[in-house]
This record gives C-alpha cells, sequence and structure tokens, in this order.
C-alpha cells in the first residue's frame, strides 16, 4: 500500500514539473518577440559604441554601463574599435538578437540609412546618442541625445577672440581634428571657424585629424611644428589630442601655454589638470555623463512614449582659474 502511494506521489510530482516546464516554454515562445532576446521582462538594450579612443570615451562607457545595471536593463556592448563596419555588423547582431532597443554612437555622420531601415523594419526603435548622422529620413531614429558640438566650437573660437583683440599682426593658428567624418570634427570645425571671422587677424594655417587620440594629436602636432616656424594657438578638437600635442611642443623646446595658446574641448580630469596647471589656456566642455538619461529614453521608447527629436546636453566652459576650483569635484 505504502509503496503504491509512493508511487502515485512521485507520478504526481514529476506531472506537476512537466506541467510546470511546459508552461514556462509557452511563456517564453509567446512573449519571445516581445521581450527582446533576454527572454525575461528586463529591457534589453544593444549599445554600439565608438571605441576607446579618448578619455571622454572611457567615461562615456562607464556612465551606460553603470546606468543599465541602476535601471535593471540588460545591457548588450558592443565596442566598434572606431570603424563604421563593426558598428553596423553590431547592429544586425542586435537586429537578429531582437533587442527591445538599438543605441549607438555614429564613429562617422554618413552611411546608416540602409541599417536604420533594417532595424525601422523590425520594429526595433533606435536612439543615437553623443553623436549625430545626416539622413535626410529623420523617422529612422526616435531620437537624439548629446552634445552641441557646433556650440563647442563657437565658445572656444569667441573665447580666443577676446584674447586676441588687441593683436596687430597675425595669429597664426593650427587645428587638430577629430576622426575624419565624425559629428564633433565636422561641427566644432564650423563653429570655431565661424567664430574666429570676427577677427581677420587670427588665421588657421593648417588642420589636420589627430584621430581623438593623443598618439595621433603628438604625430601630428610634430609635423605642424616643422612645417610651420610661428605657431600661436592651438585649437585641439578634444582633450587627448591636446595631451598628445603638449609632449612634442615641449619637445620643440616651447613652453605650452605661454609660447603657444592651447584650446581644447571635453574636460576630463587630464584635460583639467593641464589647465590648472597652466599648460592649456581654455577648455569647452563636453559631458559624457549620458548613460542615465540614455537608459530613461529607451524605457520611454520601448513604451511607446513620444519623446523629443533632439535632446542636448547642459555643459560650460573653463579657465585656468575656473578648472583650479573645479577640479576636485571632477568626477571623470
Ligand atoms: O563624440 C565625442 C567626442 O569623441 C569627444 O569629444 C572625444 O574626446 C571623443 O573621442
Amino acid at each position: 500500500m505504502r509503496t503504491r502511494s509512493t508511487a502515485r506521489t512521485v507520478i504526481a510530482v514529476l506531472t506537476g514539473v512537466l506541467l510546470a516546464g511546459g508552461m514556462v516554454a509557452c511563456g517564453n515562445s509567446d512573449t519571445g518577440g516581445d521581450s527582446g532576446s533576454g527572454g525575461s521582462d528586463k529591457l534589453v538594450l544593444g549599445f554600439s559604441q565608438v571605441g576607446a579612443e579618448s578619455g571622454w570615451r572611457t567615461a562615456n562607457t562607464t556612465s551606460i554601463k553603470e546606468a543599465a545595471g541602476q535601471a535593471g536593463i540588460e545591457l548588450k556592448f558592443d565596442d566598434a574599435q572606431q570603424k563604421q563596419e563593426n558598428q553596423i555588423k553590431a547592429i544586425r547582431n542586435f537586429i537578429q538578437q531582437k533587442v527591445d532597443v538599438i543605441a549607438f554612437s555614429p564613429v562617422v555622420e554618413s552611411g546608416w540609412d540602409t541599417v536604420l531601415k533594417e532595424a525601422k523594419d523590425a520594429k526595433i526603435p533606435v536612439i543615437l546618442t553623443d553623436r549625430a548622422v545626416d539622413s535626410a529620413d529623420k523617422s529612422l531614429y526616435k531620437t537624439f541625445l548629446g552634445s552641441d558640438f557646433v556650440k563647442e566650437g563657437r565658445l572656444a573660437g569667441e573665447w580666443l577672440v577676446e584674447q586676441k583683440k588687441a593683436a596687430t599682426g597675425p595669429v597664426n593658428i593650427v587645428e587638430l581634428q577629430g576622426t575624419t567624418g565624425s559629428a564633433p570634427a565636422n561641427d566644432r570645425k564650423k563653429g570655431f571657424g565661424e567664430a574666429i571671422a570676427a577677427n581677420p587677424n587670427l588665421k588657421i594655417v593648417a588642420s589636420q585629424s589627430g584621430d581623438f587620440t593623443r598618439a595621433g594629436g603628438k604625430q601630428v602636432m610634430e609635423q605642424f611644428l616643422k612645417a610651420n616656424p610661428k605657431i600661436d594657438v592651438l585649437f585641439a578638437h578634444n582633450d587627448d589630442m591636446g595631451l598628445g600635442a603638449l609632449e612634442a611642443i615641449t619637445a620643440a623646446g616651447k613652453v605650452p601655454g605661454k609660447d603657444i595658446t592651447i584650446i581644447t574641448v571635453d574636460a576630463v580630469k587630464d584635460g583639467m589638470q593641464a589647465l590648472a596647471d597652466g599648460k592649456f589656456n581654455f577648455i569647452a566642455e563636453c559631458s559624457p555623463l549620458l548613460g542615465p538619461q540614455l537608459m530613461d529614453l529607451a524605457k520611454k521608447v520601448k513604451a511607446g512614449e513620444e519623446v523629443p527629436p533632439r535632446i542636448e546636453t547642459e555643459e560650460t566652459t573653463f579657465t585656468q582659474e575656473t578648472a583650479k576650483e573645479a577640479l576636485p569635484n571632477r568626477k571623470y
């Protein structure tokens, strides 16, 4: 008797387990399309990052990873190593995995329409962060979150115009551009150029890409110094290239911040330190702390809520004096 009842109990338990298993399996296939590749209720965000070219980028990656964890979002992170083809591959992978939302910081502005159309056809909303694309069809993405790069260039140029207002002869400027074809390189060049047009003495005598890296900044600055006997000002599109250029300037026997006025963009800790130490002269801030806003937007677009087409980060500028005050509390 006891053996028969034990057997009945075992069968009942096994049946229960199998049924429960079946129900989970049904639940998975029912919600598989909606709940993203994770198969859980967690929002799944596929993020394609530009690379790890600068201190700014490292801080941006940290902000995104930390914010995803805090928001309970499953993050699928891909580092494109500064290559557009890698970003396109990553976006196609995210589409195949049926993530809920795709976000990316486009390495360059052009050439995204085909892959963005594929995401749209798969009904996966796309958020642009940090850098914009030049697609005419604005329906290919939901929103852009990032900085006004033209304004950053303009603020840098306006500061220089003010500093050199008493100049009676030519002021020779060299420009270290960011990655060729990228939104920050195009826009910072534009804003700076427009601002310095206010003083005809201010002339850009050489302009070349240093790809937003320290090594690039150093190498291109060495060439600038060899080719141009009189350089008065360096405008570097980011701190890292400015920091690389410092090495070239010092090696050439010149005093950075004195013999050559140095203006950069970003305001990461190393740049702020150089400014506080008198080696840089001015920085236009560009904030990399986009993570929390991005997670908020991902939740909203997934829920089908309306979001503004463009959300700009609030930023400031720093002189040598204000950098000294701000440095102790700088987070990145
Ligand atoms: O897109 C933002 C820019 O990219 C930052 O100014 C630069 O440091 C980075 O590499």
